[in-house]
């Protein structure tokens, strides 16, 4: 009965059971489940939006999720805190710092930015560095969580099953799912794009074709797993920003079974098939796109993960780093390990920078010099692998972010030196 650990297409139908029987045949609620089960469906899309949108999982568990005290406010920490008014100017900061504290996932989580978007449209950008495993579960009303791991692995043990990701793979937890997260190697650190907008799915291939970017084949859904641990569990919710627990009597992770397409999953990097010129000039940077989340607007996305993955770079007489721009989208880029092309230094693994709408920026000075003189041959860029969220959201920092000793004062020189080389006469 159960589907391989395997996403082989978004929107496909899972069934998966950790106990024979606990899947219903034929019908998702049978007046008395044959082992005592409760059904709940879990919708991660309205219930009318068209067929190829809807994502929704039948749960057959130990107990409803209904069955729980009022939630209580508790303190949110560093997550969520308040925008700043929204700047023009380029942002960039080195990686932030293990916390003090003991803190797991959800303690060390640090609002970088954000969009104050009506619910239901926008992200928000969160840096995580966890020092001790959870020993609560976690769920997200305010949208699903694309996990980046930059240092240590996450164990995440949810309400669908146990998946684990390493630096170079992600993680998405639908907005609403349960989990917890351990952490193998007794630390942990990296970012969060929380996605308030429509559910992130591949990007469609146009004239690529069927195959190429992320192949849906490489995605992995978890198989059903389930506890029954009948101990006081404090279950935390993030609804609109602000966090609230409970206390329940067993543990929330005992869903025995599940069917249907709303999931979490992982993906490993290494696995993208990177598509860009063999002739000359460059592709835009969406020959990236890992995954995507629609708006309304086509091609105008709420938010679109992209990488910079180890590649060749072959492109004849042309100018090989990412080009200068100006974007009418926002642009958060954080580094998970090596070097990024653009910038010969001060963007460190960890680090992270923002770059607002229509802002201009492009290869630092150096990375410029350098790329105008090399002969040009084919080159691997073998270490490195940096990620953009790109959002039409306007991204605000938080106040936070703006008084972080790691962000750096003197970004904009990175880009001193770009003087005039025009030597052609007057008009
Ligand atoms: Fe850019």
């Amino acid at each position: 009965m159960n589907t391989p650990a395997m996403m082989s297409g978004f929107g496909n139908e899972f069934a998966t059971e950790a106990v024979p029987g606990a899947l219903p045949e034929g019908q998702n609620s049978p007046q008395r489940h044959p082992l005592g089960l409760y059904a709940e469906q879990v919708s991660g899309t309205p219930f009318t939006v068209p067929r190829r949108e809807a994502r929704r999982t039948w749960l057959y568990r130990l107990r409803p999720s209904a069955a729980h005290p009022a939630y209580r406010r508790i303190d949110n920490g560093a997550l969520g805190a308040p925008l700043a008014e929204p700047t023009p100017n380029r942002l960039r900061w080195d990686p932030l710092a293990m916390p003090d504290g003991e803190a797991d996932f959800v303690a060390g989580l640090f609002t970088l930015a954000a969009a104050a978007d009506a619910p239901g449209s926008g992200v928000s950008v969160h840096l995580y560095r966890a020092n001790r495993p959870m020993r609560r579960v976690f769920w997200n009303a305010d949208g699903e969580l694309l996990v980046v791991p930059q240092e240590g692995r996450l164990a995440f043990a949810t309400e669908l099953g146990r998946l684990a990701v390493a630096p170079g793979e992600i993680a998405v937890i639908p907005r609403g799912i349960r989990f917890r997260v351990d952490l193998p190697d007794g630390k942990a650190r990296g970012y969060v794009c929380e996605n308030h907008g429509a559910v992130l799915r591949l990007p469609d291939l146009g004239p690529i074709g069927a195959n190429g970017l992320a192949n849906p084949r490489d995605f992995r859904a978890p198989v059903a797993w389930f506890e029954q641990r009948d101990e006081p569990t404090e279950l935390v919710q993030k609804y609109h920003g602000a966090l609230w627990a409970t206390t329940l009597g067993h543990s929330p992770l005992d869903v025995v079974a599940w069917h249907g397409n709303l999931a979490p999953y992982t993906y490993d990097l290494a696995r993208f098939m990177a598509i860009n010129t063999v002739s000359f000039d460059h592709c835009d940077p969406s020959i990236f796109t890992v995954l995507t989340a629609p708006t309304d607007t086509p091609g105008t996305a709420n938010l679109d993960f992209v990488i910079f993955p180890p590649r060749w770079s072959v492109a004849e007489h042309s100018f090989r780093p990412p080009w200068f721009h100006r974007n009418v989208m926002n642009e958060f880029m954080g580094l998970v390990h090596g070097a990024y092309d653009g910038k010969r230094g001060g963007f460190l693994p960890g680090g992270a920078s923002l770059h607002p709408m229509m802002s201009a920026h492009g290869p630092d000075a150096a990375v410029t010099e350098a790329a105008m003189a090399v002969e040009l041959a084919p080159q691997k860029i073998g270490n490195t692998l940096a990620f953009m969220f790109e959002t039409r959201a306007l991204l605000r920092p938080t106040l936070q972010a703006l008084g972080l000793p790691e962000l750096q004062p003197e970004y904009d020189a990175v880009w001193n030196g770009l003087d005039r080389r025009f030597t052609g006469g007057s008009a």
